[in-house]
């Protein structure tokens, strides 16, 4: 029997997908750790969620594409917790364009905030797993990421990007009982697609329906729960949409 609370940390967590999967982990038990951007009042409001569920959970404010802010984050929560059992790279953006229009900002921002941030974050918190020699990371990729998709040059990039680090990095750390893994979701109905086209996303789909942040909480839960001889995997949760 597990003697110690495991501790799980997401970021990106105030809202969406992020939201749903800090959920689900402080129902199974973990101490939850939700990173987020700005909004105060959705952190604040997810963690009172947790709270009700039965969890123990925190929220931390910072910019996961901003080096210096991200160490102060993981050394406090190193320094609170001593160990972290999940970590959910999870936070991301779009600035979606036509790749020839496409601005060095709108490429730079989307590769940092999506692909630099999992390098900031994971750098520290893998250190910990190393040292428990258990653990498990888990990079939201995109299935964009794995096909591409016309006007998201940066966003395919970036996500395809965490995918190489994931089969890296998992080889890397499986000799201390670490798994790495990426999820790559298709559509799911979250405030990032609630812009697009609704009929036309479903269209492609072949179970017929866009997926809710749970179905990708789900997967989370597997691979932080279940999958123990799983690693360097890249799991689509697309509902068989395939470009
Ligand atoms: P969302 O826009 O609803 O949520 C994104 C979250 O990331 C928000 O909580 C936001 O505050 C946070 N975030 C953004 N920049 C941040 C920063 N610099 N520092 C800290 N937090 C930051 O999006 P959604 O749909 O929940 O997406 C979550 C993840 O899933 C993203 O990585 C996204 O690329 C990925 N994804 C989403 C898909 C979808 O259809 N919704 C499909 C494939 C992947």
């Amino acid at each position: 029997m597990t003697e110690y609370k495991k501790v799980a940390l997401v970021t990106g967590g105030s809202r969406g997908i992020g939201k749903a999967i800090a959920i689900d982990l402080a129902k199974s038990g973990y101490i939850t750790l939700v990173n987020y951007a700005s909004n105060d009042a959705a952190a604040n409001e997810v963690v009172e969620e947790m709270q009700q569920a039965g969890g123990c959970a925190k929220a931390y404010k910072c910019n996961v594409g901003d080096p210096l802010a991200v160490k102060e984050m993981t050394d406090s929560i190193i320094k609170d917790y001593k160990r972290v059992d999940v970590l959910v790279n999870n936070a991301g953006i779009t600035r979606d364009g036509l790749f020839i229009k496409m601005s060095e900002e709108n490429w730079e921002d989307v590769i940092n905030t999506n692909l630099n941030s999992a390098f900031y974050v994971t750098k520290p918190i893998s250190r910990v797993m190393m040292k428990q020699r258990s653990g498990s990371i888990i990079n939201i990729s995109s299935v964009c990421g794995v096909y591409g998709n016309p006007g998201q040059a940066n966003y395919s990039a970036a996500k395809a990007g965490l995918i190489g680090f994931t089969k890296s990095l998992a080889k890397e750390l499986a000799p201390r009982g670490v798994t790495v893994n990426a999820i790559a979701p298709g559509f799911i109905a979250t405030d990032m697609t609630s812009g697009l086209d609704q009929e036309k996303m479903q269209a492609n789909i072949p179970l017929g329906r866009l997926g809710q942040p749970e179905d990708i909480a789900n997967a989370v839960k597997y691979f932080a729960d279940s999958a123990k001889y799983v690693t360097a995997q890249v799991l689509e949760v697309a509902g068989g949409l395939a470009f």
